[in-house]
């Protein structure tokens, strides 16, 4: 690879030891993936996962003297503060937490601690190159922005905000974005809901930038929040053209480059109901929580919880998980008191997958997000996948259809 004479310097420790590893782990990165060079970054996400394997790495290249140049925002880990208000939290689990707040805030990322950094404050422009790790993230930059990232992960998006370069390679070149597979979707796309499954099709789709079409001219921003994050559970997608919808996908031609599909799929409303059965926990009636937020609710999904538990009292325990900004506005809005009222909580900073969830552990859930089904199973949580309005009355009535 092809390095100016600042990156030489960078690499030979001008900046810091800690900043010459971030390039050191780019630089293998990019020549593994044939890079010439390396190209400035204007924006950064990263992925921590509050894990131990995360944490060790935040914290050796913070010792080493490393700083963000371009501040990166994070993703959740928990919200200490909530947890230790309404359950018991180990004094291991609340050490990890902190220790990587600690690590971030000193590496100085923005602790946004949110996994939908995209819409709102982190939005790039058409064109732009950054560096985003995170499921949804990623194809929402890519394909609804038209910004430029490949799929990073946490670490490597962190070295790039370190170091404010990525190695150019994959999605950051014209030819590597345009379309391989033709995805013409039959099925009734009724709400939000049917873009999570149709997300969960990665084994059917294959490998490649999809191409869908027959999707409706509108798709809402929670829609294609819902497609990113199930795709990169099912499969691994930095990017997807929605013919007509997406800015490089405006015709058919557009999105393949003028060249021909690689692959052509048919997803129909069975695939769809055929996944449902297959990731859902069937046959429980009773159930003793709901949780949402997998990736972090908007408040218009705030909006919907709340318009169907006004004045109501919950029979099971309904966790929202969603960004500060977002439980702010929903305090502001009134629609905090009314899930409140309702026993319901809204939490920030915080995602299924971590260790403030012990209490739920060996029990049932229901949840509209396979995400959010598929990474707590670990954690022995289980869930029954339903559509939003389906989860919620089910948690009125501690019992699901
Ligand atoms: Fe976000 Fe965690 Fe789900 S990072 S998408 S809430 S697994």
């Amino acid at each position: 690879m092809k390095l100016t004479k600042q990156q030489e310097e960078m690499l030979g420790g001008k900046y810091s030891e800690g900043t010459a590893t971030a390039l050191k782990i780019q630089i293998a990165v990019g020549e593994s993936f044939g890079a010439e060079r390396l190209v400035p970054i204007t924006r950064a996400h990263v992925a921590l996962s509050n894990q131990d394997a995360d944490l060790w790495f935040a914290e050796k290249l913070l010792k080493a003297g490393a700083k963000c140049k371009i501040p990166p925002t994070v993703n959740p880990g928990f919200c200490l503060s909530y947890f230790q208000k309404v359950t018991t939290i180990s004094e291991e689990d609340a050490s990890l937490m902190q220790r990587t707040h600690e690590a971030y805030k000193a590496l100085g990322a923005v602790l946004t601690y949110s996994c939908t950094p995209y819409l709102g404050g982190n939005i790039p422009r058409f064109g732009e190159i950054v560096a985003f790790s995170e499921s949804s993230a990623t194809p929402y930059v890519n394909s609804v922005w038209g910004a430029r990232s490949n799929r990073e992960s946490a670490q490597s998006a962190l070295c790039a905000a370190i170091t404010g370069l990525v190695p150019e390679y994959g999605l950051l070149t014209d030819e590597n974005r345009q379309g391989d597979i033709l995805v013409e979707v039959q099925a009734e796309m009724k709400s939000d809901f049917e873009y999570q499954l149709l997300g969960y099709m990665g084994k059917k789709i294959g490998n490649g930038v999809p191409v869908f079409t027959g999707l409706p001219k509108y798709v809402t921003p929670e829609a294609h929040m819902n497609l990113g994050a199930q795709l990169n559970t099912s499969g691994a997608y930095g990017l997807y053209h929605i013919v007509g919808v997406t800015p490089e996908a405006q015709t058919l031609e557009a999105a393949f480059g003028g060249k021909e599909p690689k692959r052509r799929v048919t997803i129909t409303d069975e695939d769809l109901q055929g996944i449902l059965q297959e990731i859902s926990e069937e046959g429980a009636r009773k159930i003793d929580f709901a949780m949402f937020g997998c990736p972090h609710f908007t408040i218009s999904q705030v909006q919907e919880i709340a318009k169907i538990l006004a004045g109501k009292k919950l029979k099971s325990e309904m966790w929202i998980l969603t960004s500060s900004y977002t439980k702010e506005l929903a305090e502001r809005m009134g629609l905090l008191e009314v899930i409140n009222n309702a026993g319901g909580h809204i939490v920030e900073d915080t995602c299924p997958d971590q260790p403030c969830w012990h209490h739920l552990k060996g029990k049932l859930g229901v949840t509209e997000s396979p995400k959010c089904a598929y990474y707590p199973k670990r954690r022995g949580l289980s869930f029954v996948i339903r559509d939003l309005r389906t989860c919620v009355e089910a948690a009125l009535k501690g019992e699901v259809e």
